[in-house]
């Protein structure tokens, strides 16, 4: 059963990596068709985290009144009908509005499925299940890039092949229960102990699943009122807001989004010549940002957070100063040096910077403000996003490639300060540990010290 609720998050974390990445393989054919400035282009094709903004946001509302299945089924429904609007949309305006609706379903299911992942599986499998997850985020980028390549003539086909993985996210999650802790919080208690059986493949009178049952209700009932913003910048939870929405500005202006949407276009500036060749070289960018990921969760424990982001920052910003070198020069010898830096800049994002922050973000805020915290922290996710997707194409006319990716350069140096400085080392301490530690008033930074992290050296 739980490999069920695996593949659900899996299906989930593929639409929207597929919804972010399949624009990049379009974007030509779509220039060539349509007259488009650079103002629409950026709208047009940000128009998907500004809709996942808006999503976020009343997913965060409406999960708790109507569960988090009804949300997810929504969903599923939203990535289906915005792939068909999108596939035959006429105008760039009507694309805007389709990728708006993917948006929405993308803002959603980036909220509920992580939730419903989380509320269903045992805790001993929480972690690698977030984990799926993550690395569903990659496997649905590169699955875009080779339904990009497959049919390199019809962006139209491109966008029309999303409806395939929303049809099997409704299919899956129609067959799925609610939560038990959601059916427990709405006071259905036999349902919530079905559903516990059904998870955990027992009796629904099983002594394992009254415990379980138990626990739930107990939580629900400790849960007095729900957390305020001032909550959130209570000076003991302040320290871990700035490290949330900071480690999520930094990894979006970091400007991994100008190469996941625009890839080919910045191949192209790069000395690509030929469109195939473009989107080939896009594929490899796909394939070493997974790659990758399964290098960043094999260490993330392993060398501890604070470690890897340095590495992350300090190997994002040299590879950005080589392509922001190699455009800045127009000598041919040079492009070579911006297809390594690139390569390289996706390397040491999906083993660090990619992950971290969704790491980070579900360890650092206390219990009572851990969902509030979290939903605030992947706001600012979407919104810096939006910033990014939206501003590159403006940027580039008006500064040229190296310019810009001279100034994502400089926001992953500034990344280097903000770890050493604010950042704390999170890996092997509990949750509760860190909780009493930020309560005890004592810089968030200094948690290393007060709790050594249990580092697995092996
Ligand atoms: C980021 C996304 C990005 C993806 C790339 C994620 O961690 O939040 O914005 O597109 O990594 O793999």
């Amino acid at each position: 059963m739980i490999y069920y609720v695996a593949a659900i998050a899996g299906i989930a974390g593929f639409l929207f990596g597929f919804d972010e990445g399949v624009i990049a393989g379009a974007l030509h054919l779509l220039r060539g068709e349509f007259t488009i400035s650079p103002f629409s282009e950026g709208l047009m094709t940000a128009a998907v985290p500004l809709g996942a903004l808006v999503g976020a946001v009343l997913a965060g509302r409406t999960t708790e009144t109507y569960g988090r299945r009804a949300l997810l089924l929504a969903a599923a429904v939203l990535f289906a009908i915005g792939a068909l609007f999108s596939a035959g949309a006429t105008t760039i305006w009507m694309l805007t509005a389709a990728r708006l609706l993917l948006g929405l379903a993308v803002g959603i299911a980036a909220m509920v499925a992580p939730l419903y992942i989380s509320e269903s599986a045992p805790a001993e499998k929480r972690g690698m299940l977030v984990s799926i997850y993550q690395l569903a985020i990659t496997l649905g980028i590169l699955g875009a890039y080779l339904v990009d390549f497959v049919f390199a003539e019809s962006w139209r086909l491109m966008f029309a092949m999303g409806v395939v993985p929303a049809i099997a996210l409704l299919v899956g999650m129609y067959r799925m229960g609610d939560t038990p802790r959601w059916l427990a919080l709405q006071g259905r208690t036999e349902e919530a102990r079905l559903a516990i059986g059904r998870i955990r493949e027992l009796s629904p009178r099983d002594p394992a699943v009254d415990a379980e049952l138990a626990g739930i209700r107990r939580a629900a009932e400790q849960r007095t009122r729900p957390a305020t913003w001032a909550d959130l910048l209570s000076p003991t939870v302040r320290p871990a807001l700035v490290v949330g929405m900071g480690l999520f500005f930094l990894q979006q202006l970091s400007g991994i989004n100008a190469v996941i949407y625009y890839a080919p276009t910045v191949f192209k500036e790069s000395g690509f010549d030929s469109t195939s060749t473009q989107i080939l070289a896009t594929v490899g960018i796909g394939i070493v940002n997974v790659a990758m990921t399964f290098v960043g969760m094999y260490l993330i424990d392993r060398i501890g957070r604070r470690r890897l982001l340095f590495i992350g920052f300090a190997g994002t910003a040299l590879s950005l100063g080589m392509i922001a070198i190699a455009a800045m020069t127009d000598a041919e010898a040079l492009d070579l040096l911006a297809t390594i830096g690139l390569v390289l800049y996706v390397a040491a994002f999906a083993a660090s910077i990619g992950p971290l922050p969704w790491v980070m973000m579900s360890e650092i805020f206390p219990l009572k403000v851990r969902s509030l915290g979290m939903s605030v922290a992947s706001l600012a996710n979407w919104a810096f996003n939006f910033l990014v997707v939206f501003s590159f194409p403006m940027l580039v006319t008006s500064f040229g490639l190296g310019g810009v990716f001279a100034l994502y350069a400089a926001v992953c140096a500034a990344g280097l300060i903000f770890t050493h400085l604010l950042v704390p080392e999170t890996a092997g301490v509990s949750l509760e540990d860190i909780e009493r530690h930020l309560e005890s008033g004592k810089p968030l930074r200094a948690l290393a010290a007060a709790t050594p992290p249990r580092l697995v050296t092996a």
